[in-house]
Formats: structure tokens, C-alpha cells, sequence
């Protein structure tokens, strides 16, 4: 494929500062492909400047930008997709399997083989070497530690390479290790850095290299505390928040929880503040789940009296201290499937998630905390158009979208995500 084009982001086209037009001259074996008047928009990290996702291992990512859904694919009625993605699915049988993540759309996840949340759809990647085709249908990183944890032969597509994840481009490797750097020198401690499932393959190598491991949000207590088992201090991973409430809920006190901030000479922290901290929180956020303010739960709890707030442990402290649960989307799900008729639930994660269980549970009120419209944009790039293109590429022996990470980094990210998966 030859094409060439600027990755420049373009301001009159970023939306909420975060995405950038990327202006693509069409290269000879490309006239099939629709790229919008030579313009596409992809998420843009203003942290990296760069697409999201884009990590800099060999996940193709740099050739993602190129790799657009052919014009016939657009076209299609609901209908024809149904029955063209049906029917590639039976043509690949058994050597497929297709994995969704409870974000995704309901057009898209209906087609998947498992549906789950970060942690089991990881398990099931690593359970199923049969299928020489895993089709993830979730975000950059969830293919890569699919990638990370299948066997040499198993490919991993990701249906539209632009489904990244803002909060694990917000950890880049050189700001990592700058921070581990200052973090052991000034502290001379035995620090165990642990990392949330939502970041790049690079950062879960880093993790692996330095005795340390991955957690999801189903098992970040048992993974933090194996961590404090083993060392002095933890860096947890980049998410602030899922740090701090995890933290707090082991009985560990906001004031010995140091948030590092990248962007600020020695993480923002003094050297009193490095020694008396035991855990240092990484300063990365779901701009998903911080929609979410104390507000809305007194909002929800007038309007609705008596009902019971359920959120994600990636919404802020604050949000968290004032739900009466908390916990991971397989949690949630466990929760109110496992409720009983009349139960009134107000739910703290993404909408899609939250209006399929108020769909599949219609004698429950089951409401978004707030009506501010809490969705991934990313996830919800993953389309029926791109998971159709997905399956019939392979069917014509094609592969496309693939998630590839490089040998080196895979071998530590996997140690990492073997010692989540050993104590999970
Ligand atoms: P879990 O699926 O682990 O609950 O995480 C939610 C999420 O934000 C995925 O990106
Ligand atoms: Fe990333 Fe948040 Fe989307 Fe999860 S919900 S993929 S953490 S941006």
C-alpha cells in the first residue's frame, strides 16, 4: 500500500480539543477505500501527538491511519450486514471467535461469541487456542493483551484500528521511566509498580520487567495488596482513580496516596511527600467515567428515593465514597441481573452498558446517574460495517486490522499479565 500523508492535527476540526483531521494523499491500491475527501478524523492524544492508541510497538497502528473501510461497506442496510456478518461467522466456524467488551454498541456485541468485561474477555483469549482468529471487539489495548496472552499462531483484529483508549495514552514509557527513575532514588524504597489492563503493551512491560503486575478492576484490591505484600511502597497505573479507591478500600489513608503528575518536575512532589507516600498514583483518568459528579447522585437520589447508585471504580473518590457499590462492569452486571423484580438501580459506567441492562431487565428501574450522555466514543468506533470488512477479509484469505505486538515487549507484558492472571 503506498500512501503518504501528515499526521498534523488540524484545530478547526478538533472536537473537545482532542481530535485532529489526518490529511492522506490516496496511494494506487487504495481507490476502493472512502477517505472522506482525503480527510478522516481519529481520536487525536494531546498527551502524545499522536492517534490514540498508537504506542509505538509494532501493533500496525502506524499503518491503521491507512487502513480505511472499503466504500462498499458503507452502503449497507442493517439488514445486509446482519446476514453477510452471520454468514461469515458460519463460513469461519470454530476458527473464529469473536469477543466483546460490555461498552460496545448492541449492533455489534449481538455477534459476539463472549461477552465480558476487561479481565474475563482476557481469560477467554487465553483459553481458546482453537480459534486461530480472535476479532476483539473493544479498544487497542484489550487486543493487544489478547494478542500478548494467545498462542504464536492466533491472529487478533481489532475491527477499526482508532478504537484507542485516552487513559492508557496517557502513560508513555519515557514518562514512566523517568518517574521510576526519581521514584527509587529519592526514596530508596522497594517500590512494585502495578498497572491497570487500560494501558499500552509497552507500560505492561515495563510492569513485567520490574517485578511488578497488571490488574483489571475486578481484581486491582488483591493485585495492589500482592503488591504491597512484596514491597515498601506500589506506582499504580494510570489511573488515578481506580488507584485511590482501590487504596482506600484496603484501609490506606488519602494522605499516604502521592498522585505523580508527568507533566511536572519530579511528578509535582517533594522528597518528605515521595518518603511518606504508599502508593504512588499515576495522573490518568477515563474522561468517561469523570462525567459522572457528586451531584448527580443527589440528583438521582431525589428524584428516585430508595434507589441504590452502582458505579465504576474509574469514577472519582469523591462519586465512589457516595455509591453504595462499587465495582467493575462485571460486577455491575452480576449485581443487577442477580436483583430482584421492582429493584431501582442508578448505574455510574458507560451508557451502552447501562441501556442494555435496562433493555434486558425492563422489571427494574435501571437508570444512567445522570443523563450526560457517559460514552466512549472510542469503543463505540467499532461498527457493524468494520466488523463485517473484519470477517469477510478473512474469509478471502485476508488479513486486516491486525493487533501485532513486538516480540520483546510481548515477552514481559505477558509475565505481567500471567501474574495478574496467577492471583486473580
Ligand atoms: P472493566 O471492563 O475492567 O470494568 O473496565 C471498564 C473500562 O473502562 C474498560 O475500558
Ligand atoms: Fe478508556 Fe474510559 Fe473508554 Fe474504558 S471507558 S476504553 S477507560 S476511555
Amino acid at each position: 500500500m503506498v500512501a503518504q500523508g501528515s499526521t498534523t492535527p488540524n484545530p478547526s476540526l478538533s472536537k473537545e480539543g482532542n481530535h485532529a483531521a489526518i490529511l492522506m494523499r490516496r496511494g494506487e491500491a487504495e481507490d476502493h477505500e472512502v477517505f472522506a475527501r482525503n480527510v478522516r478524523l481519529v481520536e487525536w492524544n494531546a498527551h502524545s501527538q499522536r492517534p490514540v492508541g498508537y504506542n509505538g510497538v509494532r501493533s500496525k497502528m502506524a499503518t491503521a491511519v491507512l487502513n480505511t473501510l472499503p466504500e462498499l461497506y458503507v452502503g449497507l442496510s442493517e439488514q445486509e450486514l446482519e446476514e453477510r456478518i452471520a454468514a461469515a461467522k458460519a463460513e469461519l466456524g470454530s476458527r473464529l471467535v469473536i469477543l466483546g467488551h460490555h461498552y460496545q454498541r448492541d449492533e455489534v456485541v449481538k455477534f459476539a461469541d463472549f461477552r465480558g468485561d476487561s479481565l474475563k474477555l482476557s481469560q477467554l483469549a487465553a483459553a481458546r487456542p482453537e480459534a486461530r482468529y480472535i476479532v476483539f471487539c473493544g479498544v487497542h489495548f484489550m487486543a493487544e493483551s489478547a494478542d500478548i496472552l494467545s498462542a504464536d499462531h492466533q491472529i487478533v483484529m481489532l475491527p477499526d484500528l482508532n478504537a484507542g483508549c485516552s487513559m492508557a495514552d496517557m502513560a508513555e514509557l519515557e514518562q514512566v521511566e523517568a518517574c521510576w527513575e526519581e521514584l527509587n532514588g529519592a526514596t530508596g524504597a522497594k517500590i512494585v509498580p502495578v498497572t491497570y489492563i487500560n494501558s499500552t503493551a509497552a507500560i505492561k512491560a515495563f510492569v513485567g520487567r520490574n517485578g511488578g503486575a497488571v490488574c483489571t478492576s475486578s481484581n486491582a484490591r488483591k493485585l495492589m495488596e500482592w503488591a504491597l505484600a512484596r514491597g515498601e511502597k506500589a506506582l499504580f497505573l494510570p489511573d488515578e482513580h481506580l488507584g485511590r479507591n482501590t487504596g482506600y478500600r484496603m484501609g490506606i489513608p488519602l494522605e499516604q496516596m502521592a498522585v505523580w503528575n508527568p507533566r511536572e518536575e519530579a511528578g509535582g512532589l517533594s522528597g518528605e511527600e515521595m518518603r511518606k507516600a504508599r502508593i504512588f498514583l499515576w495522573k490518568g483518568h477515563c474522561s468517561v467515567h469523570l462525567r459522572y459528579v457528586p451531584q448527580h447522585v443527589e440528583r438521582a437520589r431525589r428524584a428516585h428515593p430508595g434507589i441504590r447508585v452502582i458505579a465504576h471504580p474509574e469514577c472519582s473518590w469523591e462519586v465512589c465514597q457516595m455509591a453504595d457499590e462499587v465495582g467493575s462492569t462485571e460486577y455491575i452486571v452480576k449485581r443487577i441481573e442477580e436483583s430482584p423484580a421492582g429493584s431501582e438501580w442508578a448505574v455510574g459506567t458507560e451508557i451502552h452498558l447501562v441501556n442494555r441492562l435496562a433493555a434486558e431487565h425492563a422489571d427494574r428501574r435501571i437508570i444512567p446517574l445522570d443523563d450526560c450522555v457517559c460514552m466512549c466514543s472510542t469503543m463505540y468506533r467499532i461498527s457493524p460495517q468494520h466488523l463485517c470488512w473484519t470477517l469477510e477479509s478473512v474469509v478471502e484469505g485476508q488479513v486486516v486490522n491486525q493487533v501485532e505486538v513486538e516480540a520483546e515487549t510481548k515477552r514481559w507484558a505477558r509475565v505481567a499479565l500471567e501474574r495478574m492472571l496467577e492471583n486473580s
